[in-house]
């Protein structure tokens, strides 16, 4: 086995390694744990202003404190017009596939970070001001980003409306109906926060560097666009799409199963199932469908017929494989029968997550220590430059 310096094993992508510590999420098989609250427990209870506050000040809030945060946040939603006038071209660079909507994102986030008073103050006070601060201003910017690309004029924030709700809102310029903003909200607190997952553990080395709270969040957008990572809910999506395309408009079992195992015999990885920590499932996936496809109930028979779909490939995996599906394989179903169009799911995820990488951003420099660790070398021997 290769070593790091002289004797400490490699692990390959650092599986089972524990690399700090935290007091704001616990990832167990058992049980996923919020501030030392089950997820179970806050979707069904809390509101996703809730469950940032818990996340970003550490402890439930009284009822004073959640009318003042969420004041706080809807007076931070407007976003600088540097960023407005560069969202305007949103359209023309998706068109172009010179990007996606992660990657403009991403850019609007930086950009909003030159306009922050607090930019470079890394103190905790400042770091939980910019974090709020960018938590509010992610649904505008996604919000003005969609507006743009469907060539319409951006639609204003709504300060009446709740983050899920607005967020709904700004993108389609319609009132969401109670039930969907109720789905927006809980799927949004599904992804608020996983401890050192890929994008957390980049916001903290960022951070580790005691580079401010902007750049940190900026690579975590960075690190959740791919697809092993928060892209799967959009992956997922284009997956069953492409298995609807394979087997025609009926949910034909054959069909599923042949498609399924010439999916194993090419060792496709099925995007929405496994995960680096659980083993037995994702806590958040079966909340996740089980509201997704009561909306679906609710919606038509087209959206039914896509979750039974999901259902069916979700059975072969699991008798077969004994993998399991991650919260973003609902959480496509989900957002497709919202209506949401696919490019924006894992941006939709990014205005959630924010408060937990915030969160680890301000632990990482209440308590810091550069991260760097040590590499294997596998290069050639020592040579002579001139001989
Ligand atoms: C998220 O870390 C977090 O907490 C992340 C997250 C969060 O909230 O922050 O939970 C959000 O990122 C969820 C994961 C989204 N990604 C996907 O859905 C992409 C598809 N899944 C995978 O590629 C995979 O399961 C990972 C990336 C999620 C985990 O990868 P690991 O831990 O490196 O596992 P692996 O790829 O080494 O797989 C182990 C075995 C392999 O088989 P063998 O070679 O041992 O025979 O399981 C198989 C894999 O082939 N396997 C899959 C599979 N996932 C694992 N086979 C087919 N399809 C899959 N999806």
């Amino acid at each position: 086995m290769a070593t790091a310096g002289t004797e400490a094993p490699v692990v390959k992508g650092l599986e089972g390694v524990i690399a700090g510590e935290t007091a704001i999420c616990n990832v167990e098989q058992s049980a996923l744990i919020y501030r030392g609250y089950e997820i179970a427990d806050l979707a069904a209870n809390a509101t996703f202003e809730e469950v940032a506050f818990l996340l970003l000040e550490g402890h439930k809030p009284s009822k004073d404190e959640l009318a003042r945060f969420k004041k706080e946040l809807i007076a931070e939603r407007d976003i600088p017009e540097m960023v407005k006038q560069n969202l305007r071209h949103a359209g023309e660079l998706v068109n172009k596939h010179a990007a996606v909507p992660m990657d403009i994102l991403r850019t609007a986030v930086s950009v909003c970070g030159h306009f922050d008073p607090d930019c470079q103050d890394n103190s905790a006070e400042a770091n939980l001001r910019k974090a709020k601060r960018i938590l509010a201003k992610v649904p505008t910017i996604i919000g003005h980003m969609q507006n743009a690309i469907e060539g319409k004029d951006f639609v204003a924030p709504d300060a009446s409306l709740s983050h899920a709700g607005n967020l709904l809102w700004m993108m389609t310029g319609q009132k969401p109906s109670a039930e969907d903003e109720k789905v927006m909200d809980v799927s949004l607190i599904l992804y608020a926060e996983h401890d050192y997952n890929a994008s957390t553990f980049t916001a903290r080395v960022i951070a580790g560097t005691l580079a401010d709270m902007h750049g940190a969040i900026v690579g975590g957008i960075a690190a959740l666009k791919g697809p092993l990572h928060g892209g799967a809910n959009e992956a997922a999506m284009e997956m069953l799409s492409d298995i609807r395309r394979d087997i025609g408009p009926e949910n034909d079992p054959k069909k599923i199963a042949d498609w399924m195992q010439k999916a194993f015999v090419e060792k496709r990885k099925l995007m929405g199932f496994g995960h680096r920590v659980y083993k037995n499932g994702d806590h958040r996936a079966p909340i996740l469908h089980g509201l997704g496809r009561k909306a679906a109930e609710k919606r038509g028979p087209e959206f039914v017929k896509l979750f039974e779909l999901g259902e069916a490939v979700q059975k072969i995996m699991e008798d077969e494989k004994k993998i399991y599906p991650n919260v973003d394989f609902p959480c496509g179903m989900t957002y497709f029968t919202m209506g949401i169009p696919v490019p924006q799911y894992t941006p939709i995820f990014v205005a959630s997550r924010v408060s937990g990488w915030a969160a680890h951003v301000m632990e990482q420099h209440a308590n810091n220590r550069l991260i760097r660790p040590r590499a294997a070398y596998t290069g050639p021997d020592l040579m002579k430059w001139n001989g």
